[in-house]
């Protein structure tokens, strides 16, 4: 497939390579010139984004949704789907795929209505639109784009999707289809989720430190990876069971806390806990 990607930097370069390797025809768009130079040196197809390119059927866009103070950055989005909307062609069936982190609604209410108002075409009549979250590691973008263990597809009728599904089916791993505000979230409980743990064990070194067990905290870190059914069963507290709740949990929690207090030691994660507890959330 002719596939245009919009973006060529850790995210945008990792996917263009593996869809390389399966055998598609990539061609990447950047702003910046020295990422095309270096491209172009390795043979690769690269085009700036006023550059005026042939159409081709699946455009991605990997570009920076950078936050700025607490609001997301859609400049560069923004740029990317004026260019896409100038090169949508009807009689090509076009599919346009956001693969940057956006925040939920963002592809309903801003990015179809963009591509609709730019393109003068209609979405789902004369283009599709899918959204398909990135979960590939910065350090191991290479190696995690090529064997990647999920993909989420978000589209507003399941149809819209199958451009990016047939793609990403060699890959061999699941693909799960849902709605586009669905797909939206998803990345964000991804992220907030490991946000959480690292804060967890952060306070728990802390911990530890006070305690002058310091030495062991990896080994006992390490036995909590075996010990506790959330780290070893992956579906561990994400059913709908109500809050925290049982004998040991709630016990021990303000027991904790309390020991917590009296040593001096604060863990604003935990106060917060055992607040959400205490409110029945
Ligand atoms: N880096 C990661 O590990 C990672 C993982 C998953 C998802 N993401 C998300 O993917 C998106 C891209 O992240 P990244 O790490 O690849 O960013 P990056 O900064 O590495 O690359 C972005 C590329 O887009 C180019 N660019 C900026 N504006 C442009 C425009 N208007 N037109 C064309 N090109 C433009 C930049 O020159 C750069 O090469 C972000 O939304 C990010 O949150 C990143």
């Amino acid at each position: 497939m002719k596939i245009e990607i919009v973006g060529a930097g850790v995210v945008g370069l990792a996917f263009g390579r593996a869809l390389l390797s399966r055998g598609h025809a990539v061609r990447w768009v950047d702003s910046r010139p020295e990422r095309l130079r270096s491209l172009r040196d390795e043979g690769l197809t690269a085009a700036v984004p006023c550059e005026s390119s042939d159409p081709c059927s699946l455009h991605v866009i990997c570009v920076p949704t950078p936050t700025n103070g607490r609001e997301q950055d859609r400049s560069a989005l923004s740029e990317s789907l004026a260019r896409v909307a100038a090169l949508l062609r009807p009689e090509l069936s076009p599919t346009v795929v956001i693969r940057s982190t956006i925040l939920p609604g963002t592809s309903r209410q801003w990015a179809i209505p963009l591509l609709e108002t730019i393109s003068g075409l209609h979405h789902g009549k004369h283009f599709r639109f899918a959204y398909c979250p990135e979960f590939l590691r910065e350090s191991h973008a290479v190696a995690d784009a090529s064997a990647p263990r999920v993909h989420l597809i978000g589209a507003l009728e399941l149809g819209h999707g199958d451009a990016i599904a047939e793609v990403l089916a060699p890959f061999e791993a699941p693909v799960v289809r849902v709605s586009l505000e669905a797909a939206e979230l998803q990345k964000y409980i991804h992220n907030t989720f490991n946000a959480l743990k690292i804060s967890f064990f952060n306070d728990m070194r802390r911990v530890a430190k006070q305690l002058d067990v310091i030495a062991d905290a990896e080994a006992i870190f390490s036995v909590t990876c075996q010990s506790a059914e959330g780290m070893w069963n992956p579906a561990y507290g994400t059913r709908n069971w109500g809050p925290v709740a049982g004998h040991c949990l709630p016990k021990d929690l303000e027991a904790f806390l309390g020991w917590m207090r009296s040593c001096d030691l604060d863990s604003p994660l935990l106060e917060s806990l055992s607040a959400l507890r205490r409110h029945g959330e």
